[in-house]
């Protein structure tokens, strides 16, 4: 390995990397990923026991802790996180100024930024409390922002938090409960939200991750960092494919389903066609990605716990899958199904909208963000972030007069 600064500092080179296909940027020891095995730790522990042993808030302590919570501690961070789960009121204002139909990603982004204007009690970066808090306060709040954009979509009144329900459960609440009737968390679906959380925890240095890190680095406000992670995570390519997935799967139900899956294979491996397999493709894995494993199995659970066990599109998504996997147009590049293959098929069931599938996610990775972002700035040496360029414009030239123009 490399250590570039040593090498920058005593011989002016630099690389040259577009997409950073082989540069660290940084130093971590919050997630590990082995993409040729197709393995993800988060500090150690492989993803497939932890889906299975610990709740989001569990890995949420872990990620921000470095290990996972003992009975106390649990109890300590769930109430905690729990203590502020409310927004300030003048948020709901704020939200009011958006068009109703604007994109759940867009009013996310701002919310999340505005969030800046309200805590002037931790905002000196370089203290470890006022670090801790603010990422408290993203972790617990997020639930809120997010159903809070939901009900105000469809013009209803918000849901507050109700403190002696579990995070996913409180956020199902929010989401789908109304003031004049109780609401029954469905136990299945609570789970399978909550793993879909702890799926998308973190994962080490991926677009949004290393946004925020760059932003952070700048010594901004931890609001603002994260943010700017919302607004990155967005993207079709990142984030956004879980709603660009199902899109894609309900457009192909809608124009022959199943029948037609081997015609929009051959679309999808036509370059010139521009359609790409969404769901599918990732920079670091090039082996089955862990998460899409586990998500599948949760795919199938809750579709037959809500008696969805013939749902057309988790059909026509292993139909894809099947024939994607003898492919040697997939099969030669690694083209595997990523964690957003079957994300979309289990919020679908669960009643989440697509267009609100990014924003889970958001939720979900807002642990990822900070711990990462504290990590950076718990680091005596962090500097900003600071790519070079290889300039390919002109050398100097002279300004003339506007009658010496083209
Ligand atoms: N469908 C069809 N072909 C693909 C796909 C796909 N989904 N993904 C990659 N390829 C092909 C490319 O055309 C390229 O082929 P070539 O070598 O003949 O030119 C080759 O596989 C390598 O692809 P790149 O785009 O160079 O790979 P890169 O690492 O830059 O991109 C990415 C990774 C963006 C995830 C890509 O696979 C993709 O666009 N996937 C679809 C979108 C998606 O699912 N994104 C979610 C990623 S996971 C996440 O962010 C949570």
């Amino acid at each position: 390995v490399i250590d570039i600064r040593k090498l920058y500092s005593q011989t002016d080179m630099f690389t040259y990397d577009p997409g950073f296909m082989s540069t660290a940027a940084c130093e971590s020891a919050i997630t590990y990923i082995d993409g040729d095995k197709g393995e993800l730790l988060y500090r150690g522990y492989p993803i497939e026991q932890l889906a299975v042993n610990c709740s989001f808030l569990d890995i949420c302590y872990l990620i921000l802790n470095g290990e996972l919570p003992n009975s106390a501690q649990k109890e300590e961070f769930d109430q905690t996180v729990t203590h502020h789960t409310m927004v300030n009121e003048q948020m709901h204002f704020f939200l009011r100024g958006f068009r109703r139909d604007a994109h759940p990603m867009a009013v996310l982004t701002g919310l999340v930024g505005a969030l800046s204007a309200f805590y002037h009690d931790s905002t000196d970066i370089t203290n470890p409390e006022h670090r801790h808090i603010s990422a408290i306060r993203l972790i617990a709040k997020m639930p809120t922002l997010v159903a809070m954009a939901y009900k105000y979509s469809l013009g209803q009144p918000y849901i507050y938090p109700q403190n002696n329900l579990s995070y996913t459960g409180n956020f199902l609440r929010m989401m789908f409960g109304t003031p004049c009737e109780e609401y029954k968390v469905n136990d299945v679906v609570e789970r399978a939200l909550d793993r879909i959380f702890i799926l998308h925890a973190d994962h080490e240095q991926n677009a949004s991750t290393s946004t925020v890190r760059l932003c952070g680095s700048s010594g901004t406000d931890p609001f603002a960092a994260i943010a700017a992670g919302v607004a990155c995570l967005w993207g079709p390519a990142h984030g956004g494919a879980n709603e660009a997935c199902l899109k894609m799967l309900e457009d192909l139900q809608a124009n022959g389903g199943i029948e037609k899956v081997g015609e929009f294979m051959e679309k999808v491996k036509d370059k010139n066609s521009g359609v790409r397999l969404m769901g599918f493709g990732h920079r670091v894995y090039k082996n089955y990605d862990p998460r899409a494993k586990l998500m599948q199995e949760t795919c199938k659970e809750v579709l037959e716990s809500l008696g969805l066990q013939d749902d057309p599109l988790f059909k026509l998504a292993m139909e894809v899958e099947r024939i994607a996997l003898e492919d040697p147009y997939f099969v030669e590049r690694k083209l595997y199904p990523n964690v957003d293959f079957y994300s979309g098929i289990v919020q679908r069931a669960i009643g989440i909208p697509t267009s609100l599938f990014t924003a889970i996610f958001a939720l979900a990775r807002t642990v990822g963000w900070i711990a990462q972002w504290n990590e950076m700035l718990s680091d005596p040496d962090y500097k900003i972030g600071r790519p070079r360029q290889l300039y390919t414009g002109y050398s100097a030239r002279e300004v003339g007069t506007i009658d010496t123009r083209k």
